[in-house]
């Protein structure tokens, strides 16, 4: 079963055409993009200067034979004199081999002065390279960076406000929880990128170019003699990601199952724990758990394994240059210094090598992530039909021979008639499944019919602004959906505009502040997730009241079918009393509620088969007198 849950996604596009897209997006901060090249190329080569410093300091300052000549009487230093300075006995001499001098400790140590005022030139140098190392790695990590964010920031921004216009029967396919995954985590996908890859694979191929460069330049014999570790690094990094990328994409998928597992399932806590089912759910868990125990030991093993065979690599290259390098100091080839270097650049050459490998990965997961994001952008958006006509000019609805279905032809309203006037009040009742709920979201427009005509005000609905229309039909759903947030703020939908008088004196007209005035905090009590501690009658008069306030001419009502307490049931009739003026268009499971209404239809299996007032339904005997006698005969 958990098989069914993993993600699995194919690349469709090419990694160009999604970069391109992405670029869409960087390119607005272009000035950012190149200060920050700049500084990486900046910083690679601040990172090749160090060897070279320290070459220097042996080779020229710590491991030199000062040679003299005798001038005029006066010794004086001579690159090629023949005279060197030994040192016999706690005293100085000059000395050719045959014939030796005396000299001084004074004029010994103003030669040695010189020597280590050099070296420590060269030493405030070093510090000043390793400042500029400093600042431009700190400059490039964090323009990349910022750059990243604000592209992500963009990009999530984007997608959210593209959410929000898309059609309604999208989210009826597809589950919550991969929209929430688009938003959250393919867009964190998307900034390590950013703050990872980008950062560090730019400079990483600066380096590895730089590091080749110096190599070359510090000693073609070296370099020559010890090129074949590359090929064995190339090739352990190409097997590597083979192998890697099995391991990490399987670590992903397995993730992404045990994600959609919880959620799933802590959503549905109250069902499992009311029919208990702990320990089974308990056991699905384990699975989806060991699953990913298992993938994620398959990258481990992988990791193990290359982790410590670039070591050997890299120790069999130190290697091939302590051989060759010795022998080239032997025959005088090479310098001490010139070794060091090179031992300094093998061990540099490895950085970037690996950090391309293991960074290839999370390229690849990114530009998933992108295409999927790409992906849900490009759904289409609702056609709200901006531009068309504002005004309702009469509060009326009509139905001309409706049919509707959610998808394909599977039809759940078939042929559907009627006309409520204004000011009207009716009901639709009819047995769970008939189509009621989707009478309602045909009017506020949420679904397009496929045939017949829905007439608002005797206009065509699809000559409305959708938006307009929307402002001025109220619904009030089956199942109220409240943010988190105030009351107050869920009754003026978070309009800091409308003042909390106008609220509770709305609140007062549909009944509402009986119940708030129970809370501590009355209007000013927050709701929690969800909603959960309003019950549903509770919250439905949350809404009623947000429709009045909102001055909508037709209200819809769908009735809660989780039970509703007799007072709140009470108090929703009591509400409904007080709508006086506007077209109200009850759906009710409890006959009670539409009991005193101008007119009832009855809708089964998606047609409307009966119609009248309560009475006239009774005496007729049909489908709603045996609904009426199913609920209250045994009362
Ligand atoms: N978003 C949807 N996508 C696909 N099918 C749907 C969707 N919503 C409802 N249906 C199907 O349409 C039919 C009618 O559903 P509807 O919600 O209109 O019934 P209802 O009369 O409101 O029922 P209830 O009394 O339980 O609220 C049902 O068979 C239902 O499964
Ligand atoms: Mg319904």
């Amino acid at each position: 079963m958990p098989e069914q849950i993993e993600e699995t996604f194919e690349r469709t596009q090419k990694d160009l055409t999604i970069f391109l897209r992405l670029w869409k997006y960087i390119r607005k901060y272009w000035l950012i993009l190149i200060l920050s090249l700049v500084l990486m190329l900046a910083s690679a080569l601040l990172d090749l200067v160090p060897p070279i410093l320290i070459r220097n300091a042996i080779d020229r300052y710590m491991n030199v034979t000062h040679t003299f000549e005798l001038v005029d009487g006066k010794w004086v230093e001579a690159p090629e004199g023949t005279f060197k300075l030994v040192k016999k006995a706690d005293a100085y001499y000059l000395t050719d081999g045959n014939k030796e001098y005396m000299v001084d400790e004074t004029f010994v140590k103003s030669i040695k002065e010189k020597d280590y005022q050099k070296l420590l030139t060269l030493g405030m140098i070093f510090m000043g390279v390793l400042l500029a190392q400093f600042a431009s790695t700190y400059g490039h990590t964090y323009s990349t960076n910022y750059l990243g964010q604000r592209v992500v920031y963009d990009i999530r921004m984007n997608l959210y406000r593209h959410i929000l216009r898309i059609p309604l029967s999208f989210f009826d396919r597809t589950p919550t929880g991969k929209i929430a995954t688009r938003i959250a985590n393919d867009t964190q996908n998307l900034s390590e990128f950013f703050s990872s890859v980008i950062t560090s694979l730019v400079k990483d191929v600066f380096l590895i170019a730089g590091i080749l460069y110096m190599m070359f330049n510090l000693s073609f014999y070296l370099t020559a003699r010890t090129f074949f570790v590359i090929p064995l690094i190339i090739g352990a990094t190409l097997i590597f990601r083979i192998f890697d990328r099995k391991a990490y994409r399987l670590v992903r998928t397995r993730i992404a199952a045990l994600n959609a597992f919880l959620s799933e399932h802590i959503s549905g806590m109250s069902l499992i724990q009311i029919f208990n089912r702990q320990k089974r759910k308990h056991g699905e868990f384990e699975e989806v758990s060991n699953r990913l125990l298992k993938a994620q030991l398959k990258q481990m093993i992988v990791f193990a394994i290359f982790r410590p065979l670039m070591d050997v690599i890299y120790h069999i290259g130190l290697c091939a240059v302590i051989w060759f390098g010795g022998k080239g100091i032997l025959n005088g080839e090479l310098s001490f210094g010139i070794l060091y270097a090179f031992v300094s650049y093998v061990d540099m050459f490895f950085r970037p090598i690996r950090d391309i490998a293991e960074k290839y990965d999370i390229l690849q997961n990114a530009f998933a992530s992108a295409e999927k994001i790409f992906n849900l952008m490009d759904t289409p958006r609702e056609k709200l039909n901006e531009g068309g006509r504002t005004i309702i000019p009469e509060a009326s609805v009509e139905f001309q021979n409706v049919w509707f279905a959610y998808e394909d032809e599977n039809w759940v309203l078939k042929d559907i008639s009627f006309k409520i006037k204004e000011g009207e009040r009716v009901g639709f009742v009819g047995e769970t499944g008939a189509g009621k709920s989707s009478i309602m979201n045909l009017i506020s427009g949420l679904y397009r019919i496929q045939k017949g005509r829905i007439l608002i005000g005797g206009v065509p609905l699809e000559e409305y602004d959708l938006r307009a229309l929307r402002r001025q039909i109220a619904v009030v759903q089956q199942d109220v959906f409240l943010f988190s947030g105030t009351i107050l703020d869920n009754i003026r939908l978070f309009d800091e505009s409308i003042s909390r008088e106008r609220v509770e004196s709305v609140g007062r007209e549909v009944k509402l502040d009986h119940f708030v005035s129970r809370f501590p905090n009355g209007y000013m009590s927050n709701v929690l997730e969800r909603a959960s501690t309003l019950s549903a009658g509770e919250r439905q008069l949350v809404a009623l009241a947000r429709g009045k306030l909102f001055g909508a001419r037709i209200l819809l009502l769908d009735e809660a079918t989780a039970n509703v307490d007799v007072d709140t049931e009470f108090y929703i009739q009591q509400a409904l009393e007080a709508l006086k003026g506007v077209t109200l268009i009850v759906i009710a499971h409890r006959l009670a509620t539409v009991r005193n209404l101008d007119r009832i239809y009855v809708v089964h299996a998606g047609r409307i088969v009966e119609v009248g007032t309560h009475q006239e339904l009774m005496a007729k005997k049909g489908l709603y007198y045996d609904l009426y006698r199913v609920q209250y005969a045994e009362v």
